[in-house]
């Protein structure tokens, strides 16, 4: 068997289904050819006569499939500092949203922002992000709120994904706050006449997400929206019952949602529709954290009805400034009680299901995609004990 490239002397977390916990194995060898893996394995069984153009020895080093961070909005203009010291000081999300801040203010930013200024900025966040070993990134629109500005929003991360070596998987986010210039229903219209059909035509959004919340989108408002998606063959994905229970959670089982993200608030009808439907809970600390929420989301009844769970940063400017992906694992595990072998399978087997993409990405076995994280660390738990240290060793990319 010849490789382009041999990995040995590794400790593989292979997330692979069919082994229990991370999927450990010992003295495992990695062989990738054309940017997929071709064996994961323990060396002992890598064929006779296995060699490779490049081979590197771990020493033991721990390898997981590259992280995934499976919900960032990371495209905007501006930042709201000036809102969280308002936060600080004993103000509420809500009230500066009704406001004319919060999700508003970053409109107001982002439009007025270049297209060169957008990519220049989530560029950077992004790297910061690879800096951490994350190989695909899922990024919305959702501040421009105007149909050339949300395409715009997702030809930026088009871009970014052609331009950096990470994957990106694009979702449009019109409905996520009307905009000041428009009446409610008008700019639902839009959404559904205008948006979402040049959206998939233009190949532009690869699935529609939005915020059903008292402060944005009812379940109805955003059941049409959702019909109109799937009517132009686009998934869908929802922010639900982050800041109460709007049947979210329900909402999303009834269109097989790829996600229903935050659920803090989802009740067990809601959770029991999503394990029917196949829908991922996608957990975001970083949110919950910011906004100094009480309220957890519903751990022992998605553990219950085998929902699966995945974590990611929410990077916002608003309520989740969060770069750093290792931390909403360590957030995730503190502040919501999953365990290591769940914080890891979230950030990646599990974040995968939650883009829809799990037959690329996600594990390590042979066929997927050649995206890994290789740390200088020998136990899956040292990625999620630590706050602000990096242990990232290297991160490759489809093989590279
Ligand atoms: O995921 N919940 C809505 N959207 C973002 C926040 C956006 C903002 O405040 O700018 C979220 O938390
Ligand atoms: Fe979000």
């Amino acid at each position: 068997m010849q490789f382009d490239r041999l990995w040995r002397g590794a400790t593989l977390a292979t997330l692979s289904p069919r082994l229990p916990g991370v999927g450990l194995i010992e003295r495992g060898a990695l062989g990738v050819t054309d940017g997929r893996i071709v064996f994961a394995g323990s060396a002992n069984e890598l064929p006779a006569g296995a060699h490779a153009r490049e081979e590197v020895d771990l020493g033991g080093r721990l390898v997981t499939p590259g992280l995934i961070d499976c919900h960032t909005h990371i495209v905007f203009g501006g930042e709201r500092s000036a809102e969280f010291e308002m936060r600080l000081a004993g103000a509420d999300y809500q009230s500066i949203a009704r406001a004319g801040g919060g999700i508003l203010s970053t409109v107001r930013a982002t439009r007025a922002a270049t297209e060169q200024t957008l990519f220049t900025t989530a560029a950077q966040r992004l790297r910061v992000l690879m800096g951490e070993g994350v190989t695909t990134v899922e990024i919305k629109s959702g501040y421009g709120l105007e149909a050339q500005q949300e395409l715009r929003m997702l030809r930026v991360a088009r871009a970014l994904g052609r331009d950096l070596p990470l994957g990106v998987v694009t979702t449009l986010l019109a409905a996520h706050a009307v905009p000041p210039e428009m009446e409610r229903a008008a700019y639902l219209r839009s959404i559904r006449e205008d948006m979402i059909p040049r959206a998939a035509a233009e190949g532009l959004a690869d699935a529609v997400d939005g915020f059903c919340e008292g402060i944005a989108f009812s379940a109805a408002e955003l059941r049409e929206v959702f019909t109109t998606a799937h009517h132009h063959g686009l998934p869908v994905k929802l922010h639900a019952d982050q800041l109460s229970d709007g049947g979210g959670a329900s909402l999303a089982a009834e269109f097989r949602a790829v996600s229903a993200d935050h659920l803090e608030w989802t009740n067990e009808a809601g959770v029991a529709a999503m394990a029917q439907a196949g829908t991922v809970a996608v957990l975001l600390p970083g949110a919950f954290h910011c906004l100094r929420e009480r309220q957890r989301p519903p751990l022992q009844a998605l553990r219950r009805h085998g929902v699966r769970i995945a974590l990611a940063t929410d990077c916002n400017p608003g309520t989740s400034p969060l770069l750093s992906l290792l931390t909403a694992m360590n957030l995730g595990a503190i502040q919501f009680g999953l365990t290591v072998e769940e914080t890891l399978a979230a950030v990646t087997r599990e974040a995968a299901y939650a883009l829809g993409r799990q037959h690329d990405i996600g594990t390590l076995e042979p066929g997927k995609s050649a995206d890994l994280a290789i740390w200088n660390a020998t136990r899956a738990a040292e990625l999620v004990y630590w706050i602000g240290r990096n242990p990232l060793y290297a991160r490759i990319w489809r093989g590279h």
